[in-house]
């Protein structure tokens, strides 16, 4: 009895709710946070941000580009997203002639609106509980393998009886480890133009020097419109469609705020994990993430010395610099803070009070004890994987090469097809290419994949090839001086052969047939058993969850993010980043002056910028006598959260997030309210932008602005 008592005392104890400002809701299931949400400052209703028989502000929000989130701000399609996440379309429209990179771009009027191929957004319509009908017919005797088959089943016959109207798009996903299952049903446009963008001076004005940082002052910007048929319907691309009539869209708010005032975000989160196992978040901190900066480190440290010594090297290699440095820098904030949280042993502690209430619940006792077997089994294979991502593959002509081998092998797709997409891939493989970069990286990878890998996991064929070269650096002179690959008139007349006599070029080059063999053997020796054991994991964890709801009845549990639409909120805050420094949460335009720097690539802001702050021309945009250009609030928030708008109390638009600070990347793992930190631009900063810098005030007459 009396331990009975102990340990009711102690599961009371561990039931801690999310932390302050935590989680990452379900728009549908919003209501049970109506309660928090206007305690903090909410003036809105739940039916307000999500219902399906009315408009409301999910109606204005869009997944866009299938990685980036927008949102609506006028009644005629105008949709607001990071210039980051319009780059590809933005680089896509500029010549030497419109350099809309260096310069901006602004349509002076509809007809100047550029069509996008390829830029899709889409709107939720609905979201639907359909946990019980996927998990018909499943019982507990069943084998994983059954019950994946089952479930499959189950979802492809939800799915059709979804009746689906042309322009709509449905997928059925499963949240909290398989525990619950959701339909959602989209609405997908096809035809969305580039409407504006400001130069990168302004829209990445800070670079990969300020990225991930605070604090910041970049306008990350850039508008779209939505185009529809004309009876408001999704349809293709047609000059003739016409600007779309949303159902609703965001007022925007001049008013400004002030620390503590609560915000939320309404958006689509990529991926986090918060519920892993501890020895999952040992791996991240103790090799995981040091084994992929390290590699990175290796190639931004050549791909530098390539950019410094040559201008034409640093145009090719802007973009891809950036790319490995993104990752690169988030990797070791997350490092950072999972260290200094001491996740690894918060999870132990967790998890031996779970051990104690799992003891003698048979669906629960043995959970803990298979977590450790298959972890200690998996860090092997992700181990190898870290470098087959990292380094092997992350050599430019490797990965350049394996694009060939549907040619060399057998291909659902037809010949013609696969040619014309070749052809595509290496117009752009090479004009971004510098050999001399690729060989030098190739030799420092390969040098780290045979060091690191351990030897079971090495393909034999290359370390065939390593010993008859007698060194990496043989060996990458041989494969690089034989390869056609380094050559764009031998690859374009490999494209030009029948098809018997390119299998048999390909494999005879030895690039490819390396590359061939090596991928053969990894996709046997790791990648096989890795997704076998992930997928016992996986299993594990739809208990171990199930478990964890049972042992915390008061806690809220949040599911991971998975890039559907989520709701995150908590209030403008500054922070401490090291001991006697405290951070404001808002920068202003006097910051960016103070940035400034002509010989700085990535400081030197537009010369009309300069002009205009020194007559002080803020105009109606001015707060407190400066504009202010960026915030920082305690949402939370991950990759896929670039654009999605930043609301205040009465749902008006206040800010565009665009990152994070690097110290706060560990909330994809952990949480914390003290540290955690989003960044956003202010509407106001983006508004003066346009009105003052662009000059395209006409823009301004099509939002609505909040009284
Ligand atoms: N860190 C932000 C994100 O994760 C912004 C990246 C783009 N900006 C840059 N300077 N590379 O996507
Ligand atoms: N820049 C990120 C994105 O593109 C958001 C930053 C983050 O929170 O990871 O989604």
């Amino acid at each position: 009895m009396k331990q009975r008592i102990i340990w009711n005392l102690l599961l009371l104890l561990c039931a801690a709710p999310a932390k302050a400002d935590e989680g990452m809701w379900l728009p549908s299931l919003i209501g049970a946070r109506m309660a928090d949400m206007q305690a903090k400052g909410l003036k809105l209703s739940a039916d307000d941000i999500y219902s399906i028989n009315r408009a409301c502000l999910k109606d204005a929000i869009v997944q866009f580009d299938g990685g980036c989130t927008a949102e609506l701000i006028s009644d005629k399609g105008l949709l607001l997203t990071n210039h980051h996440c319009g780059l590809d379309y933005i680089q896509a429209h500029s010549t030497e002639t419109h350099d809309y990179l260096k310069n901006g771009f602004w349509a002076a009027n509809p007809g100047e609106e550029l069509p996008c191929k390829g830029l899709r957004v889409r709107f939720l319509m609905h979201m639907t509980d359909v946990t019980a009908q996927a998990l018909k017919g499943v019982t507990a005797r069943m084998t994983g393998t059954e019950r994946t088959v089952r479930i499959n089943k189950n979802k492809a016959a939800i799915l059709k009886a979804e009746t689906k109207e042309p322009g709509t798009q449905a997928s059925i996903e499963s949240l909290y480890y398989g525990n619950r299952f959701y339909l959602f049903v989209y609405r997908v446009f096809d035809d969305v133009r580039l409407v504006g963008a400001p130069p990168s001076a302004i829209g990445k004005f800070g670079g990969d020097t300020d990225n991930w940082i605070w604090p910041r002052h970049t306008g990350d910007f850039s508008l779209f419109r939505i185009y529809a048929g004309k009876d408001n319907q999704p349809a293709e691309y047609a000059p003739g469609n016409v600007a779309y009539r949303p159902k609703t869209s965001l007022r925007i708010s001049l008013k400004g705020f002030r620390e503590n005032d609560f915000t939320f975000i309404y958006g689509v989160p990529g991926r986090t994990s918060e519920y892993l196992y501890s020895e999952a978040v040992r791996y991240i901190v103790e090799s995981g993430n040091p084994a992929k900066i390290r590699l990175r480190d290796i190639r931004l440290r050549i791909m530098k010395a390539g950019m410094e010594n040559d201008v034409a090297t640093r145009i090719k290699y802007t973009a891809k610099q950036a790319a490995v440095a993104n990752a690169w820098k988030k990797w070791q904030g997350e490092l950072k803070g999972l260290t200094r949280l001491k996740t690894v042993e918060k999870k132990q502690a967790l998890e031996t009070q779970f051990a104690a209430w799992a003891a003698g619940k048979p669906e629960y006792d043995t959970l803990l004890p298979r977590f450790a077997e298959y972890y200690s089994n998996w860090k092997v294979y992700a181990a190898v994987r870290d470098y087959q991502t990292e380094a092997f593959n992350a050599i430019e002509i490797i990965r350049y090469a394996a694009a060939f081998a549907p040619l060399a092998g057998k291909s659902d797709t037809p010949d013609t097809t696969l040619i014309r997409r070749l052809r595509t891939h290496t117009a752009d493989f090479f004009k971004d290419y510098a050999p001399a970069i690729d060989r030098q990286t190739c030799e420092a990878l390969l040098t780290e994949y045979l060091r690191h890998v351990p030897a079971a996991f090495i393909p034999p064929a290359l370390n065939d090839a390593h010993r008859h070269s007698g060194s990496v650096a043989a060996l990458c002179d041989t494969l690089y001086a034989r390869t056609l690959f380094t050559s764009r008139e031998a690859v374009e007349q490999l494209l030009r052969q029948t098809k018997s006599e390119r299998t048999r070029t390909l494999l005879h080059d030895p690039l490819f047939a390396l590359y061939r063999q090596c991928d053969n053997f990894y996709k046997e020796a790791v990648e096989e058993p890795y997704r076998a054991l992930q997928a016992r994991i996986d299993a594990l964890y739809r208990d171990y969850l199930r478990g964890l709801m049972a042992f915390q009845p008061h806690r809220d549990f949040y599911p991971d993010a998975n890039a559907t639409l989520r709701i995150a909120y908590g209030k403008v805050a500054g922070y401490t980043p090291v001991n006697a420094v405290y951070y404001l949460p808002q920068s202003t335009i006097e910051g960016i002056m103070e940035k400034d720097n002509p010989d700085i690539y990535d400081y030197n802001i537009p010369q009309r910028l300069r002009d205009i702050v020194a007559a002080r021309d803020y105009g109606r945009w001015a707060g407190h006598g400066t504009v202010p250009v960026a915030f920082i609030a305690t949402n939370h928030t991950t990759g896929g959260n670039s654009g999605s708008p930043v609301l205040n109390g009465n749902g008006e638009l206040i800010g565009l997030n665009f990152d994070r600070t690097w110290e706060s990347t560990m909330s994809d793992v952990e949480y914390d309210p003290a540290i955690c930190r989003n960044i956003a631009v202010d509407i106001r900063y983006v508004l003066f932008v346009i009105d003052k810098v662009a000059g395209a005030d006409y823009l301004l007459h099509e939002m609505n602005f909040a009284l």
